[in-house]
């Protein structure tokens, strides 16, 4: 009898179950039929008022209250962060300040001015935990740029560097935007290449590690280096496609600890073919920097805000001034001429060919109004052999041009290419180069035309429009020398 008892016991046990399963089964996929997953963005906006929605993120405030529990999640989608109103009854001693949660519930009016449309939860599902003891950012605090670059695996969660990456992504794709609009074609130039584009920078070798290095031999059979310029391979393919650009990662092995420098930095590259003036170049430059400006301060400004009134007060200004006025343009002689009537104590020294400084940069900026100002043509010993021959004796010369400006110094250099064969070849050979560049002279031996072209470094151009005043604060990952990798 006992063990019939038990048997049924067990039996109903197991119906109950059974039961169980089917309605949690039916319940998930009801909430999963009504629950629209939406990006907190998308929640803020109010297209989804009196919806059923599900929101992940993560907790950026807890207030307790007698009856009810409030939270703000945020999921990187935006600056701002979703309001959660929730019955006393759903707080979890889990629910911290960094944890991870999914909320679902009903989209709603917000009384709040501040907050139009706030997330009335039936359910908050904690993800990840987070103890906000050891957590190194604290509630309501506003850490500086200098504390959380400290900490590049956690910063990311910080308003400031999340609008930071919004921005910089916008940005990114604001420079694609104005090349693909404007008829150039993307090429991806090489990362590992045997050219170092002529002294653009120190070098970093590439060679394998552990047992594929064989004895002394270089893998590729040629000493092998990261990428200091895309330039030469983009003035291969401007012999084909005309208008070119590459806009990806660059190296220089600088031993700098300066806040313009990295190791690893990203550059935008362009290549013009038929074009004979460096005026043709200062308007692709002038306009590719107003295009991406515009661009972020439209659709990022919230993000560009918060740098413009917290972290560099006043900066708006200068921006506005960049964009309401066209940039000057000055020749070096002119601006050598600016430097040695100023009263201003400079370090290095500001005769006819020597090259312009940090301070100097800073210096002619300021005197032009503190907009962005291009210098043209520089000594030619001053430039690589590429750079075109003004043939402009007596102060002999270069189509180059360098684009200055505040707050950072040069953020573009360029120049017209010297297409004309024997002026390359001679140049080259007096530099002992001429078979090592063989290859480039047949571009001037095969159809060979008037270009020029110009690289813009990116994270200058961000610490422009936001006044960071650290190169390292406007990359996700800084590279530089003595800097302990991620
Ligand atoms: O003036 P650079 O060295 O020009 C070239 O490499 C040319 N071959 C480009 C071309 O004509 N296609 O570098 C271009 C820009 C600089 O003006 C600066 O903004 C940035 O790249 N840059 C750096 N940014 C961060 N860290 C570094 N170490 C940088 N070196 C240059």
């Amino acid at each position: 009898m006992f063990q019939t008892a038990a048997k049924t016991f067990f039996v109903s046990a197991a119906t109950a179950s059974a039961y169980r399963r089917v309605f949690l089964v039916g319940l998930r996929r009801y909430c999963k039929k009504t629950s629209t997953k939406l990006r907190v963005s998308e929640a803020l906006s109010g297209a989804q008022l009196g919806a059923d929605v599900k929101v992940q993120g993560w907790v950026r405030s807890v207030r307790p209250q007698k009856n009810n529990i409030f939270l703000h999640v945020n999921d990187g989608s935006s600056l701002q962060s979703l309001q959660i109103v929730a019955d006393a009854k759903l707080n979890d001693p889990l629910l911290t300040f960094g944890s991870a949660v999914e909320v679902t519930g009903t989209l709603k009016n917000s009384p709040h001015q501040k907050q139009p449309v706030e997330l009335e939860a039936e359910q908050i599902r904690v993800v990840g935990e987070c103890n906000p003891v050891n957590f190194p950012f604290k509630i309501k605090k506003r850490h500086s740029l200098e504390y959380i670059r400290q900490l590049p695996h956690l910063r990311c969660r910080t308003n400031a560097f999340s609008s930071l990456l919004r921005i910089r992504s916008e940005a990114t794709a604001a420079i694609h935007s104005y090349f693909k609009n404007n008829g150039f074609v993307q090429i991806h130039t090489p990362i590992i290449t045997s050219n170092d584009c002529e002294g653009a920078g120190e070098l970093f070798q590439v060679e394998p590690s552990g047992p594929a290095m064989v004895g002394d031999e270089n893998f590729f059979s040629v000493p092998a280096f990261l990428t200091v310029s895309g330039q030469l391979h983009l003035e291969v393919m401007s012999g084909a496609f005309s208008r070119v650009y590459t806009f990806g990662p660059t190296f220089r092995a600088e031993n700098s600890q300066s806040r313009r420098h990295l190791a690893e930095f990203f550059m935008v590259e362009a290549e013009i073919s038929f074009t004979e003036s460096l005026e043709d170049l200062t308007k692709v430059i002038e306009d590719v920097f107003r295009s991406a400006t515009e661009r972020v301060l439209a659709r990022c400004a919230e993000d560009v805000d918060l740098f413009h009134r917290h972290v560099t007060p006043g900066h708006r200004d200068t921006v506005e001034a960049m964009l309401n006025k066209s940039f000057p343009v000055i020749s070096y002689t002119e601006a050598i001429d600016i430097l040695h009537r100023s009263s201003e104590k400079f370090t290095f020294p500001t005769d006819w060919g020597c090259d312009l400084m940090t301070e100097h940069e800073k210096y002619l900026v300021k005197h032009c109004g503190n907009v962005p100002v291009f210098v043209t043509d520089y000594p030619y010993d001053l430039k690589p052999f590429y750079a075109r021959d003004n043939q402009d004796h007596p102060k002999h010369t270069a189509a180059a041009v360098d684009l200055l400006v505040p707050g950072v110094g040069e953020l573009c250099g360029g120049s017209l290419r010297e297409e004309r064969l024997n002026l390359l070849m001679d140049r080259l050979k007096r530099v002992g180069l001429e078979d090592t560049y063989n290859w480039y002279l047949d571009l001037r031996r095969f159809g060979s035309v008037p270009h020029g072209g110009f690289g813009l470094g990116f994270e200058r151009y961000l610490q422009c429009v936001l006044g960071v005043d650290n190169i390292k604060d406007v990359i996700p990952f800084p590279r530089f020398s003595h800097s302990c990798l991620l």
